[in-house]
């Protein structure tokens, strides 16, 4: 009996001590890099299209950031930023060359978020870490492996502010925004592209924040414009063919839609402008709200994504652990709050962001 005993207590002491070594041995082989180690920094980035204002915005921070982080912690860094042109195919062909030049990190902002498969196979065959952005790959993808992160920010929320910015409005002056007095808001929705998480959510949630809070809203129309001001153009001047004059709201998913949307009111010959909402706080979108053309905006802080992309790329090319500030969840994704801008705080962001 005491013969057993002792053998089941060696075995136990074996194997804590197996646990012992695999844990510390993990750990010990965690082996941070040295900045003399690394020596320079690449990080290649690929973008959905060159022609989005607010990724544009997005790209210059993320480059200026780099800059500064250069000088700071004396290590080159090049941020190779590639545009996909809308092609999901080549997108994939960018991650390949970047794999091929043997970057440290990739930043990708999908074409087609929900076929990320193409570009998580690229840089996990040669354990290039991968920093997807702005456009939400779906949750199966983003757990296919433990060096794939996600920097954006809640959907949900930027179109609860927008549904909040015309409430506070309607507060203050329900009379004059309910033109024909019929206690109803007439609106009309400016769509970003079909699928993505923002313009979805967005949609959703604006109403359904004004409604829940007691008003009775009137759908007249919506129209997709893919984020793209020229096309909002377009589609806001055949809304106002159509509905004119009845037109006492317009939501629109982002600023750059807002801005053609307002441009075609504009243009058009009614007289009493509705309310026009946005999401982003780019440059434009302040302006038009330090005018009072835009009744508010939604800032969707580039700035601290812009950040936290920068961040956890020196620190996945140093093999560090994250910054603890960056806040991560489950230390893989991680969502920047929205901010209301309206009149009242506009001149901040202006001060913030120039
Ligand atoms: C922004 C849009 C932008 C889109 C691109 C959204 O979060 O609000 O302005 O066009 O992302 O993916």
């Amino acid at each position: 009996m005491k013969q057993s005993r002792k053998k089941i207590a060696g075995v136990i002491v074996v194997l804590l001590l197996s646990v012992c070594f695999y844990v510390g041995g993990k750990q010990f082989f965690k082996h941070q890099k040295s900045i003399d180690e690394v020596k320079h920094i690449k990080i290649g980035v690929s973008i959905y299209d060159e022609y989005d204002t607010y990724i544009a915005e997005l790209m210059q921070e993320v480059s200026s950031l780099a800059k500064k982080k250069e000088m700071e912690e004396k290590i080159a860094i090049t941020v190779d930023v590639q545009s996909a042109g809308g092609s999901q195919i080549t997108q994939n062909d960018q991650i390949e060359s970047f794999v091929d030049k043997n970057y440290n990190v990739v930043c990708v902002g999908l074409v087609d978020r929900t076929d990320a498969s193409g570009v998580i196979d690229k840089a996990k065959s040669a354990d290039i870490p991968i920093i997807f952005f702005n456009r939400e790959l779906v949750n199966e993808d983003l757990e296919r492996w433990d060096k794939i992160y996600y920097v954006g920010a809640d959907a949900v929320q930027s179109g609860v502010m927008q549904g909040e910015i015309i409430l506070e409005a309607c507060k203050k002056n329900f009379e004059s925004i309910d033109k024909n007095k019929d206690g109803i808001l007439q609106y009309v929705i400016i769509e970003g592209e079909p699928g993505h998480q923002d313009a979805l959510v967005r949609t959703e949630y604006s109403v359904k924040t004004v409604v829940n809070a007691g008003y009775t809203l009137q759908k007249l129309g919506n129209e997709i414009a893919n984020w793209n001001k020229a096309q909002a153009i377009t589609k806001m001047t055949s809304l106002l063919e159509k509905y004119g004059e009845e037109i006492e709201v317009v939501i629109s998913n982002n600023d750059e839609m807002a801005l053609g949307a307002l441009e075609a009111i504009k243009n058009s010959n009614i007289e009493s402008y509705p309310l026009v909402v946005g999401v982003d706080g780019v440059q434009g979108g302040l302006e038009s709200v330090k005018k009072k053309e835009m009744i508010g905006t939604v800032y969707n802080d580039y700035r601290g994504q812009a950040k936290a992309i920068v961040e956890m790329a020196f620190a996945l090319s140093l093999q560090q652990d994250f910054p603890e500030e960056l806040n991560l969840i489950e230390n893989k994704s991680i969502y920047l709050p929205y901010q209301k801008i309206t009149y009242d705080n506009v001149q901040e962001y202006i001060r913030m962001l120039n």
